[in-house]
C-alpha cells in the first residue's frame, strides 16, 4: 500500500451481528481503511477443543472487504479460552510468589507451557488456512503485547536449557553469574531456578539473563506463529513499551516484516515528548532490523484521552491530529487506534474509542473523521536523521533492581531528555539499540549506557562519528560485573571516583549549570577539559571524537 493506515481494533465478536453494518458505513465515514481483528476472539473461534466456528468472521471479513476496509488479522493467543485453562491448568502463569495466576482477566498463559504452544500453533494454522486469500487481509497480527512474565515449573525447565546454550558449562555459569558470593555456587544444573521471591536481594546476572530469556521465549512462540502465517501478507506483532516488560524489542524487531508499536502516554504534560521518543525508538528498531526506511506502524493508541495520575483525562480538541503528526512526521505508516468502539462491559469499559459510548454523533468521532479525510490522500514520510541516541532495553533492566548504589536514575526518563534536547536542535534523531549500523550517523549520543557487552564495547570503539558518552556509561557487563576504566581509552580519562548524588545534591558547573545524579571525578590522560566545576575539576572532556560528561544529566550539552 502507498498510503497510510488508518483504523484500530475492531471487536464485532463483541457485538451484536445487526450492529456490523453500522459500523462498515461509519468506517466509510471516517476514512478507515485498516481494522484489527481477532485480537481476543480465542473463545468464539474454538468455543469447544475441537469445534471451530469461523462463520461470523468470514462474514465479518467479508463485509470489510465489501466496505473497502482492509483487515489486520490477529490470532487469538493472548487469551486462551476457559477450556483451555481448565484442561491445562499447568499452563496458567505463576507470580515470581509462586502464585498460579487465574482465569478471568487476559493473558492467562505461560510462554513456556507446552499445551499453550501447541494449541498457539493450532489456532494460528486455523486462520491461516481459512483466510491467507482472502482480498481483504493486509497484514498478519501475531498475539498482543508480548510481555507476560512467568516463573513456573515449564519455565523452570526451559530456563535451564537456554542457560546451557548460553553459557556451556556450569563453570561458565558461575563465572558470569558471580555466585562465589553469597554462597551461591551451582554444582549440578538442576539445582538452577527462575528468579523466584527470595529472602533478600537476589542476584542481578540471574534476574537479567531471565529476562532475556523469557524474551526469547517469546520470539520462539512468534516464530512457531509466522511459520504457518507466511505467505502474501506481512507477518506483525505489536509491541508493548514500558519497564516491565520482558523483552528486547530491538531484535523482536528483526523477526517482523513491519514493526508495530502500541502507545500510551504516561502523562498529559510531556505526551508529545514521549509520542516522539517511542515513534524515533520504533523507527530506530526498524532501521537497525535492516528496513532502510525505517517505516514502522502505530498500532494502537488511545483517541483524544490520556489515563494519567489515576484519571482518564479527555485532551483538548486537535489533540488526536496532533498526535497523530508527532508519530507520521517520525515514519509511522499508520495511525490507530484502541478501539473502534467503546465497550459497555468488561475490564476497558472506560477506556477511551473511536466511537466513544456517546456514539459516532460526538466530538470525538468527528475529530476522528476529519483525520481520516486529511489522512487519505498522504504518504508515509521517510526521515532522515543525522544524530542518533543509543536507547538498550538491557540497560534499562539493569538499571532496575535494588542493588544498585541510586534508585533515581530513570533510564527512560533521563533518554526522553536528551531525546527532547537533540531534538530541538537537529530535528530527527533515530533512538537506535546498540549493534545498529552508525555509519549515516554525524553525531551519536549514549547517555548513561550503563550495561555494556564486549560486543557493545566493540561497537562503539568501530563508530566513526563524534560520540557523546556520560558517566556511568559501561559500568557494568552484561553480567551486572563491575567494570572499572572499562571505557578509559575512548574517553582519554580515568575515572577516579564516581559520587551518587541524592535528589537534593547537585554539583555546581564553572558556566553555572547543576549536575546530578551522579558526578565522576575524571583524570585526564589524552583528553582537553571543555568545562569544569566551580571547583574546578573536569566536568567535560572531549579525546578526539569522543566527548564526556562527568554526570549523566548534563543534557543542555548539545544546544
Ligand atoms: C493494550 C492492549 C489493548 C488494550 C489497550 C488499552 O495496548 O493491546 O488490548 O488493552 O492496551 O489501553
Ligand atoms: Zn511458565
Amino acid at each position: 500500500m502507498s498510503g497510510l493506515y488508518f483504523g484500530g481494533d475492531y471487536n464485532p465478536d463483541q457485538w451484536p451481528e445487526n450492529l456490523w453494518a453500522q459500523d462498515f458505513a461509519l468506517m466509510r465515514k471516517a476514512s478507515v481503511n485498516l481494522v484489527t481483528v481477532g485480537v481476543f476472539s480465542w473463545s468464539r473461534l474454538q468455543p469447544a477443543p475441537d469445534h471451530l466456528d469461523f462463520g461470523w468472521l468470514d462474514r465479518v471479513l467479508d463485509g470489510l472487504h465489501t466496505a473497502g476496509v482492509g483487515v489486520c488479522l490477529a490470532t487469538p493467543t493472548a487469551s486462551p479460552p476457559p477450556w483451555f485453562t481448565r484442561l491445562h491448568p499447568d499452563a496458567l502463569p505463576v507470580t515470581r510468589q509462586g502464585v498460579r495466576l487465574s482465569h478471568g482477566s487476559r493473558d492467562a498463559y505461560c510462554i513456556n507451557a507446552p499445551a499453550y504452544r501447541q494449541a498457539s500453533v493450532r489456532i494460528a494454522a486455523e486462520l491461516a488456512d481459512r483466510y491467507r486469500e482472502h482480498p481483504a487481509l493486509r497484514l498478519w497480527h501475531v498475539h498482543n503485547e508480548y510481555g507476560t512474565s512467568c516463573f513456573c515449573a515449564h519455565c523452570e525447565h526451559a530456563f535451564r536449557n537456554w542457560l546451557r546454550e548460553r553459557h556451556g558449562d556450569l563453570d561458565a555459569l558461575n563465572d558470569a553469574w558471580s555466585t562465589a558470593f553469597w554462597s551461591q555456587r551451582y554444582g549440578r544444573w538442576d539445582e538452577i531456578l527462575p528468579p523466584r521471591a527470595t529472602q533478600y536481594r537476589s542476584n542481578p546476572a540471574q534476574e537479567l539473563d531471565y529476562r532475556r530469556f523469557l524474551s526469547d521465549s517469546m520470539v520462539r512462540h512468534f516464530r512457531e506463529q509466522r511459520n504457518v502465517l507466511a505467505g502474501q501478507a506481512p507477518v506483525t506483532t505489536n509491541f508493548v513499551l514500558g519497564d516491565w516488560v520482558p523483552v528486547d524489542h530491538a531484535s523482536f524487531a528483526r523477526e517482523v516484516d513491519l514493526v508495530a508499536v502500541d502507545h500510551y502516554p504516561s502523562t498529559v504534560d510531556a505526551a508529545q515528548a514521549e509520542r516522539a521518543f517511542a515513534a524515533d525508538r520504533a523507527r530506530g528498531w526498524a532501521r537497525a532490523a535492516g528496513h532502510p526506511d525505517g517505516h514502522w506502524l502505530l498500532m494502537e493508541h488511545a483517541p483524544g484521552a490520556i489515563q494519567a495520575d489515576g484519571v482518564v483525562q479527555s485532551l483538548p480538541k486537535g489533540s488526536i491530529a496532533e498526535a497523530a503528526e508527532t508519530y507520521l512526521a517520525r515514519g509511522a505508516v499508520g495511525i490507530m487506534y484502541f478501539q473502534w468502539r467503546a465497550s459497555r462491559g468488561g475490564a476497558e469499559q472506560w477506556h477511551p474509542a473511536m466511537i466513544p459510548h456517546e456514539g459516532p454523533d460526538s466530538p470525538v468521532f468527528d475529530e476522528v473523521t476529519r483525520l481520516g479525510a486529511a489522512l487519505s490522500t498522504r504518504t508515509p514520510v521517510v526521515v532522515d536523521a543525522e544524530v542518533a541516541l543509543i536507547y538498550d532495553e538491557q540497560t534499562m533492566w539493569a538499571w532496575q533492581g535494588d542493588h544498585l548504589p541510586t534508585r533515581h536514575l530513570n533510564y527512560e526518563g533521563l533518554a526522553v531528555r536528551w531525546h527532547a534536547a537533540l531534538t530541538a536542535v537537529h530535528r530527527t534523531v533515530d533512538v537506535v539499540p546498540p549493534g545498529a549500523d552508525l555509519r549515516h550517523y554525524r553525531l551519536v549520543v549514549a547517555p548513561a549506557l550503563f550495561l555494556m557487552s564486549a560486543a557493545t564495547h566493540a561497537w562503539l570503539r568501530s563508530c566513526t562519528a563524534d560520540i557523546v558518552l556520560t558517566a556511568a556509561c559501561g559500568a557494568v557487563d552484561e553480567h551486572a560485573r563491575v567494570t572499572p576504566g572499562s571505557l578509559d581509552d575512548l574517553i582519554g580519562a580515568r575515572v577516579i571516583t564516581r559520587r551518587w548524588l541524592p535528589p537534593s545534591e547537585s554539583v555546581a558547573l564553572a558556566d553555572g549549570r547543576t549536575a546530578g545524579l551522579c558526578f565522576e571525578t575524571l583524570q585526564p590522560t589524552t583528553a582537553r577539559v571543555l568545562i569544569t566545576t566551580a571547583d574546578g575539576s573536569p566536568a567535560v572532556i572531549r579525546n578526539r571524537r569522543v566527548t564526556y560528561t562527568a554526570a549523566p544529566d548534563l543534557v543542555e550539552l548539545v544546544t
